[in-house]
């Protein structure tokens, strides 16, 4: 059992979502169901746009051969899954982007939603998850606000992210949000403190991996 955390912003270390995500990983591993877990992290803006045999094998009837298999965004997708399916836990540290999830965080969910890995589909086209559920958190950041009385533009990012989190099994997904970093120190202050209570709010023993390792 692990926390893995993905890393969607490129200014890493340095940014609002990835402090974000830390409060979350730190109520986990120290209040939390998680406590004392090993956190796995993996800088999603190092991952390149899916590749062309990855194409044509998602859109193939079978996976193509074994070389093939072992290259490129096909490496890629195999171990990222892999690191899905260990963990325990998974916290994903975002920021919006025009109005969406950044590029990063979409070039992962392409390795990641991946048909007869993480997904299948029915006689009648419907997509079924295939990964056990366990808790996501998502730590989001925007310049703007995008829920509440104050917001001023379309929120893309958290009904896509539910749904295509859904597609591959993963149900157990709660949203906690820094809005309107670019709004001034007092602003962001206020909404750092928001977040903070949001995560304080959080039923963690609720949210149990339904994984049996
Ligand atoms: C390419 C790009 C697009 C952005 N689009 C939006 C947007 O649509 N809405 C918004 O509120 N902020 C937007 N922002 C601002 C970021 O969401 C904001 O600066 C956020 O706090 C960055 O979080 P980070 O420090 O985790 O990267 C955008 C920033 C960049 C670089």
């Amino acid at each position: 059992m692990s926390i893995l955390r993905i890393r969607c912003s490129p200014r890493g270390l340095a940014s609002e979502s990835y402090r974000l995500s830390q409060r979350i990983v730190d109520r986990l591993t120290h209040t939390g169901p998680a406590d004392g877990l090993d956190i796995v992290e993996f800088d999603a803006t190092t991952l390149a746009h899916a590749d062309s045999d990855y194409a044509a094998a998602l859109a193939a009837p079978a996976d193509p051969a074994h070389d093939v298999l072992g290259r490129g965004s096909l490496k890629a997708s195999a171990r990222l899954i892999q690191m899905l399916a260990d963990a325990s836990h998974i916290v994903l540290a975002t920021p919006m982007h025009n109005f969406t999830v950044p590029s990063s965080l979409k070039s992962w969910l392409d390795h990641v939603v991946r048909v007869r890995s993480t997904f299948r589909i029915t006689p009648q086209g419907n997509k079924v998850g295939v990964l056990e559920d366990r808790p996501v958190y998502v730590a989001i950041s925007s310049g703007g606000a995008f829920s509440g009385d104050e917001a001023r533009q379309p929120d893309f990012l958290t009904p896509y992210l539910r749904h295509v989190l859904a597609t591959i099994g993963l149900r157990q997904v709660t949203f906690v949000s820094v809005e309107g970093t670019a709004r001034g120190p007092a602003l962001l202050e206020a909404a750092r403190e928001r977040a903070e209570a949001a995560i304080e709010g959080i039923s963690f023993a609720a949210q149990q991996p339904e994984m049996s390792v």
